[in-house]
């Protein structure tokens, strides 16, 4: 059952599919009230109640005891004490006392209040917002109807399943054969190289670098041969040069955003001084995403949309200012309070709040400052992308994935984690980032595995492979300073081989279970208790989770850990995976134990009465033999299950490529 009641006139957002009626009478179970301009909603927490939800957020699965805002962020350093990162995802699931979902639909700033100034208060706060009160017998079947109400999710072409290698600094074709002969020599499997802003010129969006690649079309076509997929960043901005064709058609079309008075509002980010292109606005959206056919036409199919929060080094005047006031100061002697003062007035230059208030988009006829619908940027960015590849080449699927976003784009693309850092605590946070961003619809999630951020370990490497294994964006990314931290660089090779082998061997579990999610609105990754309803202990679990409708996963988050206490909801039957096609079982009843997870293995359980089928390790998906599956058990009577055997790139097929296999206890 869905309410939908309105507060204030919000923006369209487009995140829901489906016609709503207001409905009567007062928004149940909030108190609301309103203060300077904003609405409060506020609920009162029962002791145990927990609180689900925010996609792409800090801290742990359940959200309760700290401050969220909803409002999209550039910034890499994502500890524990931030309260934003690159994406808004405004549902919450209220689990305990009483169970409920509720979507704030707004294009601005939300905060969620999670019993952080009250333990026991849940406040949110938005203005202008359209609110959806979503009432069903349990979590999961809320999260149902959340997703029915949001729409289909994203699917990517299944090579996009496969691993992929990327680093910023991969600066020439040299670089990235080197890249994928490491990988050939070593015989670890691969299906995509990601090339980052090195490639273009001068960062100039939709360019190549004609020295440093000479023929693109060409590579790729080599590689796509070999099975693997060349994949290009694009940033939002735009590079401000004369005869820069791009650049040029934006300007002659009025595709940018403006100041407040209809001029060009000039923005630095890689290149220097850019436009934004102004993707709330329908002509200029389809302009921008038709700029892709560039690379498309060079054999490119899949891409990664970055910067899009959208991300702001500066403003020309706003720096101009600046300067003059470090010269200001040139030869005097700075206290403390006036050297802050000379640091400040550099470092809040990038993405400053005088710069979103002063940016405008084109929205009906009227021109609207960007920092009422900040957060439908990177969303818009990534379905003009999308729109545009449904004219190209239509019912074909290609990747594309975003770092910055809002409900509604989870059903144009994927999206990673962003900048996070090569840190134990960041491989605990994808840990629990995972359920939270499927509940909001964004099933083809990652992260930077290995870390972007600051010098990865082996053993880091290790560990979150073994986690990356599971999760359907599975990308080791790092950026430009940091040590090298490709898979054959390390010491203990068989160890990153047979590991990433697995993730080939449970493609065709793992693809059909994403699969069967996307079709039905359904979760890939579970909380435990959205399963387990009645099991106090399951609640409180957050590091393990239910992956599809088979498998639990409890990956090892610590450094030095020779293994890790596991909860078992129920009886369970222990994989320990040496590679793909070497493993053992021993079932367990439920229970806690101490279960020993070596770091060149992977450990999972597979829930009773459920099947496995399982491949032989491969060097990509297009050479995955799917034909002579195996099966892991845990069934005493005959069981079927289902998997999806498309061509791996049309659309229209997928509903009907299940195929039913019968297994015999
Ligand atoms: C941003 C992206 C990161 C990328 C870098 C250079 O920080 O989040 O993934 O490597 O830009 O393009």
């Amino acid at each position: 059952m869905i309410g939908k009641y309105r507060f204030g006139t919000p923006f369209a957002t487009d995140a829901i599919v489906r016609e709503c009626a207001l409905s009567k009478g007062a928004l149940p179970r909030f108190r609301v009230e309103e203060k300077e301009g904003n609405v409060l909603f506020s609920y009162t927490l029962d002791k145990k109640d927990c609180v689900f939800g925010l996609g792409e957020q800090v801290r742990g699965i359940n959200k309760r005891g700290w401050l969220y805002v909803s409002y999209n962020e550039d910034d890499p350093e994502i500890y524990e004490s931030r309260t934003s990162l690159y994406g808004s995802h405004n549902f919450i699931l209220v689990s305990g006392k009483e169970t409920f979902g509720v979507f704030f639909d707004t294009a601005g700033k939300v905060t969620f209040d999670v019993g952080y100034t009250d333990s026991d208060e849940l406040v949110v706060t938005a203005r202008d917002v359209d609110v959806y009160l979503i009432e069903e017998e349990s979590a999961l079947e809320i999260v149902h109807t959340f997703r029915g109400l949001i729409g289909r999710s994203y699917i990517p072409p299944k090579w996009a399943f496969g691993f992929g290698q990327s680093k910023w600094g991969y600066k020439n074709e040299t670089d990235i054969r080197e890249v994928y002969e490491g990988f050939e020599k070593n015989n670890m499997p691969l299906d995509m190289i990601y090339m980052d802003i090195d490639y273009m010129q001068d960062y100039k969006d939709f360019s190549v670098n004609k020295e440093r690649f000479p023929d693109l079309p060409a590579l790729s076509a080599e590689l796509k041969e070999k099975g693997v997929y060349l994949v290009p960043i694009i940033d939002a901005a735009i590079k401000e040069e004369k005869g820069y064709t791009v650049y040029e058609e934006c300007l002659k079309g009025g595709y940018y955003c403006t100041d407040a008075q209809g001029k060009p509002y000039t923005v630095a980010v890689w290149p220097g001084e850019s436009l934004l292109p102004d993707v709330l606005d329908p002509a200029s959206r389809h302009w921008f995403g038709s700029q892709y056919k560039t690379l498309l036409d060079m054999g490119i199919e899949g891409f990664w949309n970055d910067m899009n929060e959208p991300a702001i080094f500066y403003s020309p005047g706003r720096l101009a200012q600046a300067i003059d006031y470090v010269a200001s100061v040139k030869g005097q002697n700075l206290d403390t309070h006036a050297y802050n003062k000379v640091m400040g007035a550099v470092t809040s230059l990038h993405n400053s709040p005088e710069d979103y208030a002063g940016l405008h988009h084109k929205i009906g006829g009227k021109r609207v400052s960007h920092e009422k619908v900040h957060n439908l940027y990177g969303y818009n960015m990534t379905r003009g992308a999308s729109e545009y590849f449904a004219e190209y080449a239509p019912d074909r699927r290609y990747l594309l994935f975003s770092r910055s976003s809002y409900i509604g784009a989870h059903r144009y693309g994927g999206i990673w984690t962003g900048d996070n850092g090569s840190w134990w605590s960041h491989l605990k946070l994808n840990v629990a980032q995972m359920p939270g961003m499927d509940m909001c619809g964004f099933l083809f999630t990652g992260a930077d595995l290995g870390g972007h951020g600051w010098d990865t370990t082996e053993d880091l490497m290790l560990r979150w492979l073994a986690f990356g294994i599971f999760t359907p964006l599975m990308r080791n990314h790092a950026t430009y300073w940091v040590r090298p931290q490709e898979c054959y660089v390390f010491k203990n090779k068989d160890a990153f081989r047979n590991i990433l082998g697995m993730r080939y061997s449970l493609l065709p579990y793992l693809y059909s279970e994403f699969v069967r999610a996307a079709l039905n609105n359904r979760m890939l990754f579970k909380p435990l208790c959205f399963e387990y309803t009645q099991d106090e202990r399951a609640r409180t679990v957050e590091d393990q989770l239910l992956v599809g409708d088979s498998l639990m996963i409890a990956p090892v988050v610590e450094q030095n850990a020779e293994g890790r206490y596991v909860y078992l909801p129920e009886r369970m039957k222990l994989i320990r995976m040496k590679a793909g096609d070497r493993y053992s079982e021993s079932v367990l009843e439920k229970g806690e134990y101490y279960i020993p997870v070596a770091l060149d293995e992977v450990v999972f359980f597979l829930r009773e009465g459920k099947v496995l089928p399982l491949a032989k390790p491969a060097k990509n998906v297009k050479s995955l033999d799917e034909d002579h599956l195996s099966w892991i058990k845990f069934i005493s009577e005959e069981t079927t299950y289902d998997v999806c055997r498309d061509d791996g790139f049309t659309l229209s097929a997928l509903e009907k490529s299940f195929m039913r296999y019968t297994l015999k206890p």
